[in-house]
């Protein structure tokens, strides 16, 4: 063990660490307008069932990995496949899923962004009295302003460069103890205020009664993306979180623990979005503004929603920011391992090219709309789309492949505790279920 690598103060750290990672953006922001975009209620189970086959297995492999390398995930992976004699091909892994959480960083800082300048119209009552068009036209108004979009961006990644600087393993916990539960609690509370709209039922069907005939090649692979993305694996930052654990947490309880919590978000998220979408006559595939649309628009209706918005766009904000810090980690603990920066200076550097990232990509909202060669997407579409869809998932395949078939397979089931048939329950999920699930995905989508 490295006398630099630093480790959790406690278990409950930990877990507060992986649920301030998981839940985000991914379930309030994303999950919503990709059920949206994708159909309702198939999406939604071809989702589940990606959590629970593909997710929880590549959550629990990752950590292993984590901790038994117990250094950054490059690092980690040349360690662990050195140490069983095979060949060094899986310092791939390390180095992509490293990258990887960068890139998606420069993207979900725009997004932390909105939620910040959101939190500020919120509170300045700027929706109060205004009706869905008009609401549409302030998001609008917002993606067309480059430098609205630059100031948010810059204020969100600042923030999150100033925690990572001061190391992950540290005060985040009273912050993810406090807020997560008030975000919650505020979710719930728009959950019942959806069933006053009476469009409750139209948002629950919408969500949960499955049309089998809608599921296809890009609904699937979106849905497994947004699996990926939602637990936060594929992008070493789980890897990562894993470095800094003891022996003696327990990897299933805390996966149970994480996963549950993010899905009831996310589900919670749908539940208070689409009651509003379909009361007021919007499009449940508005696309990535849907959150930015519909929620004013209930808050300019409730009582007291100048405060609801408020404390609603702060909460997400943070939640936004104990993700972001989550995925600067994995870069900086390998660029602070393997130079001279000093943890300082490597998230300064690190957290700069995510920034200069971010800036291209939030330009083509406005003055860079054109579309790319190949993609046929603007950059922040592209960027999204390619590490959601593609290198998540190829990196969690690679990840939960290592475990199930390159680890010694009876450690590993000692190590995760289980005997019997939870035992066999993992080495399907781990060695066939799970990998044959990412390319069945994958041919789907290109066949
Ligand atoms: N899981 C986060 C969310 O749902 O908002 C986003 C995220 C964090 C994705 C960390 C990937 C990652 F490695
Ligand atoms: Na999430």
């Amino acid at each position: 063990m490295t006398t630099d690598h630093a480790h959790w103060a406690s278990r409950l750290t930990f877990v507060l660490a992986a649920a301030g990672s998981a839940v985000g953006l991914g379930n309030i922001w994303k999950f919503p307008y990709m059920v949206g975009e994708g159909g309702g209620a198939a999406f939604v189970l071809v989702y589940l069932a990606c959590i629970v086959l593909i997710g929880a297995p590549v959550l629990v492999a990752e950590w292993l990995i984590g901790r038994r390398g117990q250094k950054n995930p490059v690092d980690t992976m040349r360690d662990l496949s050195a140490a069983n004699g095979r060949s060094g091909a899986w310092v791939g892994l390390g180095v992509s899923a490293v990258i990887v959480g960068a890139v998606i960083l420069s993207f979900y800082s725009v997004v932390g962004g909105w939620s910040l300048y959101y939190t500020v119209e919120a509170g300045r009552g700027a929706f109060t009295g205004l009706e869905a068009g008009g609401v549409e036209a302030a998001f609008d108004a917002m993606l067309a302003s480059p430098l609205t979009l630059l100031l948010w961006h810059s204020v969100f990644m600042g923030a999150t460069v100033a925690i990572v600087a001061r190391g992950v393993t540290g005060g985040l916990e009273a912050a993810v103890r406090l807020l997560m539960p008030s975000l919650a609690v505020l979710i719930v509370a728009l959950v019942i205020y959806g069933t006053t709209t009476g469009h409750f039922g139209e948002a629950l069907s919408y969500m949960f009664a499955v049309d089998l005939g809608r599921i296809d090649g890009s609904l699937v692979i979106a849905a497994m993306g947004q699996a990926f993305f939602t637990l936060s694996v594929g992008a070493g930052v789980m890897i990562a979180y894993g470095s800094y654990l003891d022996e003696r947490t327990s990897l299933l309880s805390a996966a149970g623990t994480v996963i549950l919590l993010d899905t009831a978000i996310a589900l919670a998220a749908g539940l208070v979005i689409f009651p509003i979408v379909f009361a007021n006559g919007l499009e449940t595939s508005a696309g990535p503004g849907l959150i930015f649309v519909t929620l004013p628009i209930a808050f300019a209706q409730m009582v007291g929603g100048t405060l609801v918005g408020l404390v609603f766009f702060l909460l997400l904000s943070f939640a936004a920011l104990t993700s972001a810090i989550s995925l600067l980690e994995p870069a900086v603990a390998f660029t602070e391992e393997r130079s001279r920066l000093g943890r300082v200076g490597a998230t300064l550097l690190i957290g700069g090219l995510c920034w200069a990232l971010g800036i291209a990509a939030l330009l083509s909202f406005n003055v860079w709309s054109a579309p790319l060669p190949v993609v046929d997407l603007g950059l922040f579409d592209a960027l999204d789309g390619l590490t959601s869809k593609i290198l998540l998932p190829l990196n969690g395949f690679f990840a939960v492949l290592f475990v199930g078939w390159f680890l010694n397979r009876q450690s590993v089931v000692e190590e995760l505790g289980l005997s019997g048939l939870g035992a066999r329950l993992w080495v399907a999920l781990a060695c066939v279920v799970a990998p044959l699930g990412v390319i069945a995905v994958f041919l789907a989508e290109i066949l």
